[in-house]
Order: structure tokens, then sequence, then C-alpha cells
């Protein structure tokens, strides 16, 4: 993967985000509308859109989860998991749910880092979205959770699509752990990455 340095400001400064949505171009719009990307809690009523991306073989193969085969799975995830979890928002484009993006806080000693995760159904895949989301969850988490120090996230290192979104995002690159976690029952080597609560980007987010 190449290097680049996420404490690159000049690079941030490229697309500085809002505070609770952001507008994004998309590159097929035809017409001069921005679309807004913005996240929001999440509800049994969007279960329907949340099989787009937790139905897809494409999404779930970087996730410990498998691809849901029915509707009942999938609200059975929404009710068990998502919405009883302490930060999990369905990523919207113009309002309708494309993805999902969850920080899971760690305890004890660890309390002062969490973890990100965020999946988007592919048709929405290359257009920024992720990128927009991942931001919009890092300023507003050191915001609600003030004793936050760290927020990291843990890719394999075979889906660099999604070390590219934490680049883009300001998070610094830590290095490789290698065979860190089971995938799909095969240890994987996985990137790591972090932002801290005072890493100056996270100022320039909110
Ligand atoms: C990873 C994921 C969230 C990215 O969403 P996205 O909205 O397409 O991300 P963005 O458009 O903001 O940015 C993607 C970047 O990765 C780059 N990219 C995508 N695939 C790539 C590849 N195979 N190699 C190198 N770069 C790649 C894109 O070019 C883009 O970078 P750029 O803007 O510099 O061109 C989405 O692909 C996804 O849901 N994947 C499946 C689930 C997953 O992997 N979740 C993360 C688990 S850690």
């Amino acid at each position: 993967m190449e290097s680049n340095s996420s404490c690159d400001l000049t690079h941030l400064n490229e697309e500085l985000p809002v505070k609770n949505e952001e507008k994004l171009k998309l590159s097929n719009k035809e017409d001069d509308q921005s679309d807004i990307v913005s996240l929001r809690l999440l509800d049994l009523t969007d279960v329907d859109d949340f099989m787009e991306w937790f139905g897809d073989d494409n999404v779930s193969k970087f996730c410990s989860w498998d691809t849901f085969k029915s509707k009942e799975g999938a609200m059975s995830y929404v009710v068990d998991v998502a919405i009883p979890h302490p930060w999990f928002r369905a990523i919207c484009l113009n309002g309708k749910p494309v993805g999902s993006i969850s920080v899971s806080p760690y305890h004890g000693t660890d309390k002062c880092r969490a973890e990100l995760g965020y999946v988007l159904a592919s048709k929405y895949w290359g257009k920024g979205i992720a990128t927009k989301a991942v931001k919009m969850a890092a300023s507003a988490i050191f915001v609600e959770w003030p004793h936050l120090e760290r927020l990291e996230a843990v890719v394999v290192v075979d889906n660099p699509g999604s070390q590219r979104v934490l680049e883009k995002a300001g998070f610094k690159k830590e290095g490789v752990l290698r065979k860190y976690y089971l995938l799909k029952g095969k240890p994987k080597d996985i990137v790591m990455f972090s932002l801290l609560s005072t890493d100056q980007q996270v100022t320039y987010f909110m």
C-alpha cells in the first residue's frame, strides 16, 4: 500500500466536513445538486435497506458476520445487536440507509479506547461516502464520550479500500499485527489504525 501520512493536514483540508451532515458531490450526478451523507439511529423499519449490505457477500467477506440469507436474520441482528449497541448508526445518503458504522467501547483499564467498524452497500462504493461517515463518527464520539482517548480500527491487510478510507479520514497507520484474529475461521494479519482525541484532525472534523 502506498505510504500516505495521515498527519498531512494539507491533504485533509481538501475535504473539510460539516458537523451533522455532509454534502457530497457524486461524480455521476447530471445536475448540480449535492448529496447529503448523515448518520442516525436505526430501527426495525430500516431492515429492507439493511439487507442491501447484510445480504451481500462482497460486503461480508471482510466482516466477522456471515451474509444474512433472510430478512428475519437481519431483523434479529438489528434487535439483538444494533439497537442495544452503545454507538451504532445507519449511514444515510439523502436520508436512505446505505450502510452502517459503529464504535464499540472497551472496558475497565482499556476504557480509554474504542473500536470503529463500518460497512456500505456495494453499489455505493467509491463515492467517498465511507470516508465522510468515518469523519463524522470520529468527531461525534470524542464529544459524546469525553473519556475516550483513542479510536482504533483494525483492517485485514488484503482490504486496501478500507485502509484508504482511514488514511483519508486522518487515522494514523501504526503497523501490522500478524495473525491477529480469525476471519471466517482463518487467521489474518491486520493493519492497526488509530485516531487520538488530541490529534489535530479531530478539530477539523467538528
Ligand atoms: C471499505 C468500504 C467501507 C469503503 O467504502 P467507500 O465509500 O467505497 O470508501 P471511499 O469511497 O470513501 O474511499 C475508498 C478509497 O479506497 C480506494 N480503493 C478501493 N478499493 C481499492 C483497492 N482494491 N486498492 C486500493 N485502493 C482502493 C478508493 O479508490 C478510494 O480512495 P481514493 O478516494 O483515494 O480514490 C466499502 O468498500 C465496504 O463496505 N467494504 C466491505 C466491508 C468492509 O470492508 N468494511 C470495513 C471493514 S474494516
